[in-house]
């Protein structure tokens, strides 16, 4: 019986959630119920957790609730921060280390689904942080728990206030917008990955393990990167059309262009280029910002010249790299950071896998031989 094959599984339905809405043909993205251009800017990451892990915004009391318990789970275990040094030692990438430190997090406790949840979205800015410290040559920073998790973030990379209002509130609150607006995206691969572990009703720290290593990848979470050393490269707008004429005509991908399920513009990339102007109207390096936004013009012009048909436009990491770029972080931690926020996501669908899902177990054609005869060894052709 010969089944028709989806390559990537696109256009593939696989469950139901009520997590986000991803609505590519019309470009808008919904966080359970709440339209991402309007949650985002606004809502702490505090109450963008207690929606995706509850469905609804909490109450005065629920935040506070919601905001200690995370608080109070900052702190890694001891042979997380040991494993760590060593990663550190051998200069391993940011995402293998969190990768690895992350599935420390379950040393000496015991396996409960919400506690997990809790405790791995409130340790990656330490386990963020402590690592980028380590391999700057700096301690880790204690954890601080009268911090909001967006401040706790930036305080455990850059060790600054940012509590105390003026240009650190605003920094924490494009972080925090950054965080909210990539929390959750439907079924992407990373998503997909934790959904099909926690459908074998493994643990929460397994299926976070695994999505981070899916993140990895430059089609999906390391894009970031390799979009802001485009622009660098660039470097002045008279040389953007050539530089991205001869990427296209190698048959190079732009990174930060292109999108799987978005046919039209990725609404998060309007949510993060309003944040980035906002931004960078007070801080930060403009002349790098608004070459960046000429690369962006010629990038889509090029695009649709070079690639006619394929409806190839701005995706969500092309912002990200400029806003994040912008708050100081270096490429090697954007990722990561894409991480902390999408790790909200990632718990609530298990979460939500593990009450309502069923296994997740797709089918494969076998297009190999059926017909081989077993050989000894010493009769096959060298
Ligand atoms: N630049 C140039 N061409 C691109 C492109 C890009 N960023 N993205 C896709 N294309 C082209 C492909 O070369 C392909 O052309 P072809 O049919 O002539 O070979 C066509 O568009 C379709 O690409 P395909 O790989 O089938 O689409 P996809 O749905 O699998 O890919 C992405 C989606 C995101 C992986 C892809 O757009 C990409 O690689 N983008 C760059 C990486 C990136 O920004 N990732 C972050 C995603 S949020």
């Amino acid at each position: 019986m010969i089944r028709e094959i989806r390559e990537g599984l696109e256009g593939v339905v696989a469950a139901s959630t009520r997590l986000s809405l991803v609505d590519g043909a019309a470009g808008r993205l919904v966080f359970a119920g709440y339209l991402a251009e309007e949650i985002a800017p606004r809502a702490s990451f505090e109450e963008m957790a207690h929606l995706l892990w509850t469905g609804r915004l909490p109450s005065v009391a629920e935040l506070e609730t919601l905001t200690s318990a995370l608080a109070s789970r900052r702190r890694l275990p001891a042979a997380t921060v040991l494993l760590m040094r060593e990663a550190a030692r051998h200069r391993t990438p940011a995402m293998d280390a969190l990768r690895m430190a992350v599935s420390t997090l379950s040393l000496g406790r015991a396996e409960n689904d919400q506690e997990d949840a809790w405790t791995l979205v409130a340790a990656f800015p330490a386990i963020i942080g402590g690592y980028w410290r380590l391999r700057q040559g700096l301690e880790p920073l204690d954890v601080r728990d009268d911090l909001s998790h967006a401040e706790h973030f930036l305080h455990q990379i850059f060790n600054v206030e940012t509590s105390a209002g003026g240009v650190g509130r605003e920094r924490a609150r494009a972080l925090e917008t950054y965080l909210n607006t990539v929390s959750d995206h439907g079924f992407n691969a990373s998503t997909f990955a934790a959904r099909v572990i926690a459908s074998t009703h493994s643990d929460l720290v397994s299926a976070i393990t695994g999505a981070i290593g899916a993140l990895k990848g430059p089609l999906h979470g390391g894009a970031p990167g390799p979009a802001l050393e485009m622009v660098f490269e660039i470097g002045k707008p008279e040389r953007a059309e050539a530089v991205i004429l001869d990427k296209l005509k190698r048959g190079e991908r732009l990174m930060g262009f292109g999108h799987r399920v978005y046919k039209v513009r990725d609404p998060r990339a309007d949510i993060l280029a309003a944040a980035a102007e906002r931004f960078y109207t007070t801080e930060g390096d403009r002349e790098l910002y608004q070459l960046a936004l000429f690369v962006e013009k010629t990038a889509l012009r090029l695009l649709a010249k070079e690639r006619p048909g394929r409806p190839l436009h701005t995706n969500v990491e092309f912002y990200t790299a400029l806003l994040l770029h912008g708050l100081g972080l270096p490429p090697e931690l954007f990722t990561p950071t894409f991480a902390a926020g999408r790790v909200l996501g990632w718990s609530a669908h298990c979460l939500e896998q593990l009450h309502q899902g069923r296994l997740i177990r797709p089918e494969s054609v076998y297009n190999g031989p059926t017909e081989q005869r077993f050989q000894a060894l010493s009769q096959r052709a060298s």
